[in-house]
């Protein structure tokens, strides 16, 4: 070998190596680039990769992600393919592809070189860390809008249960005066229909109260051994017959092996209640009902889901806050939901929502089990 073949070598050599450098360069550069949504990042990456390969005329790439595939132009399915795998959190998400569209005599791998499979295995490792970047600042952003959303919800509920005290009292006394006010002897038949309305509006007011305590979590849940099953099967019998008239479809999967929890029956079976009713309400007369119970994660599930109308983003994020309601007067308070929330968090749960408008909505409870404050307490 001469000395000017040995340096054409190394300056292609070279001239390889720079290739590859601008390659992880420019995809470094994209990956920095604030506010740029990832199907722009993947589309910029792939075109950076046909200039990196000893080909680029016959080379052409693809990157594939969760099915979803960046091209370059004229992309077409070859033999000739060097491919690494986008591995992230340990699974496999997808693939880097770069193809010759034309043969070219045997190298290292194929006509490809062993730095081309160096620089594709960290093109796909790029990404990977690309991805996973924007996961973890999805999940924090996520956290930050739940914290703000409990925060909010624990200064409404402190709101809430300062003006159900003080209408507690005002309103015994309209409810006890009324009653006395009707046995008084001789009072027209008149007076007395309209000291009955007086009655049931303050009783209807009292229930109101009661619910906004239960958001607040100001009344304290009567903790028991129970079994959600069981609780379930007492709840769902007055559904039945509701829902065979109206035509859904109520579906029970229970558990076999669900472990008992420490919770208030009263309190677990209202919470059945009013997502069966929501969810009644959103089938409107046809679809299904799923009730689900299951243990998993140390914490025992129940869902909830319907085939009904589904809620929009912007509504979710009201459904928990007292009196809000997309019904018409008389169809709801809007205290359904708030009651669920406070019950379910007076017991150390969660409540998870999943819906789509125009494909239903699912509840995911979850009550913890084994928890150090679990414990049972007396009347
Ligand atoms: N399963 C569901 N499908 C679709 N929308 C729902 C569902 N559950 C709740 N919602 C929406 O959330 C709102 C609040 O529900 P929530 O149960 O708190 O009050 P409500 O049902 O309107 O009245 P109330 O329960 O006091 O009678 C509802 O008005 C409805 O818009
Ligand atoms: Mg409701």
């Amino acid at each position: 070998m001469t000395d000017g073949q040995l340096s054409h070598a190394t300056k292609a050599a070279l001239s390889e190596r720079v290739k590859e450098l601008t390659c992880l360069y420019g995809i470094a550069q994209i990956a920095g680039e604030p506010d740029i949504s990832l199907e722009e990042v993947l589309q910029r990456i792939v075109e950076l990769l046909p200039p990196a390969w000893q080909y680029p005329d016959i080379a052409v790439a693809r990157i594939t992600l969760d099915g979803i595939a960046y091209l370059t132009p004229g992309f077409r399915d070859c033999n000739v393919t060097q491919t690494a795998e986008i591995i992230v959190d340990g699974a496999s998400r997808g693939v880097v592809e770069v193809v010759y569209i034309e043969e070219r005599p045997d190298l290292d791998e194929g006509p490809f070189l062993k730095e081309e499979r160096s620089l594709i295995n960290a093109v796909a490792g790029q990404i990977a860390l690309v991805i996973e970047r924007r996961q973890a600042e999805e999940d924090k952003l996520k956290l930050y809008a739940q914290l703000r959303h409990a925060d909010r919800l624990a200064t409404i509920g402190m709101l809430a249960a300062g003006v159900a005290h003080e209408l507690n009292e005002p309103l015994g006394n309209i409810l006890g005066f009324a009653q006395l006010a009707k046995k008084c002897p001789g009072v027209p038949v008149s007076a007395k229909e309209d000291i009955e309305k007086i009655e049931v509006a303050s009783l209807q007011a009292r229930d109101i109260i009661q619910k906004l305590l239960v958001f607040s979590r100001q009344r304290q849940p009567k903790k028991i051994r129970v079994n959600l099953n069981q609780i379930l099967q007492d709840s769902l019998f007055f559904f039945e017959a509701r829902c065979a008239k109206e035509g859904v479809e109520l579906i029970r999967i229970l558990s076999s092996d669900l472990p008992e929890i420490t919770a208030d029956p009263a309190q677990l079976s209202q919470v059945i209640v009013n997502l069966v009713v929501n969810a009644l309400q959103s089938v409107c007369g046809t679809g299904r009902i799923r009730i689900e119970t299951r243990f998993c994660d140390n914490s025992v599930q129940l869902i909830v889901a319907d085939t009904g109308v589904g809620m929009s983003e912007k509504l979710l994020e009201q459904i928990f806050i007292p009196f809000f309601t997309t019904k018409d007067v008389g169809q709801g308070t809007g205290l359904g939901l708030p009651v669920v929330h406070g019950i379910v968090t007076a017991h150390g749960g969660s409540i998870d929502v999943k819906s789509k408008v125009g494909h239903g909505t699912r509840f995911e409870i979850r009550f913890p089990i084994n928890k150090p404050q679990d414990t049972e307490e007396s009347d």
